[in-house]
């Protein structure tokens, strides 16, 4: 199937998938399918998180300058990345899935509302094929990371 979404496009779709399996965790019943969630969502943002830092944000930086947003990004996905270390050990604790939720909402406003309009501006970014790199990339390390 041809790829027809921009990167920007492709992005919130991972960021919408996400937070549909943050409310899945809420309404878990038993722990078992908490810690089948619980994988999920830690390997689906390892995975997003990822492609971006490969892919999306040094192209957003070479085309837009925007440093600011990059650092502010890269120290949002460092501090998920530790939530995610903690919760690999403990996946049926749903105060720190609720602190890992809080905090990828909060990022994730922050690509919707200041990246991806500046990148859907930028002159020279080519977002479709970026959108084709990204999705070559997550398939080859969703590949890589089931069990
Ligand atoms: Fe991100
Ligand atoms: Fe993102």
């Amino acid at each position: 199937m041809a790829q027809q979404d921009d990167a920007t496009v492709l992005l919130d779709e991972d960021h919408n998938e996400v937070s549909r399996m943050f409310e899945q965790y809420k309404a878990a019943k038993d722990a078992s399918k908490q810690k089948v969630l619980a994988r999920q969502i830690c390997q689906e943002l390892l995975v997003h998180m990822q492609i971006e830092e490969e892919i999306f944000y040094p192209a957003y930086v070479k085309a837009t300058g925007d440093q600011e947003n990059l650092k502010d990004g890269l120290e949002e996905h460092k501090e998920s990345r530790e939530l995610i270390g903690r919760l690999e050990q403990s996946p049926t604790d749903a105060k720190l899935m609720l602190e890992l939720e809080d905090g990828i909402l909060h990022h994730v406003n922050d690509e919707r509302e200041k990246m991806f309009p500046k990148a859907r501006k930028a002159q020279g970014l080519d977002l479709m094929a970026l959108a084709e790199q990204l999705q070559a990339r997550k398939e080859e390390l969703m590949a890589g990371h089931a069990a």
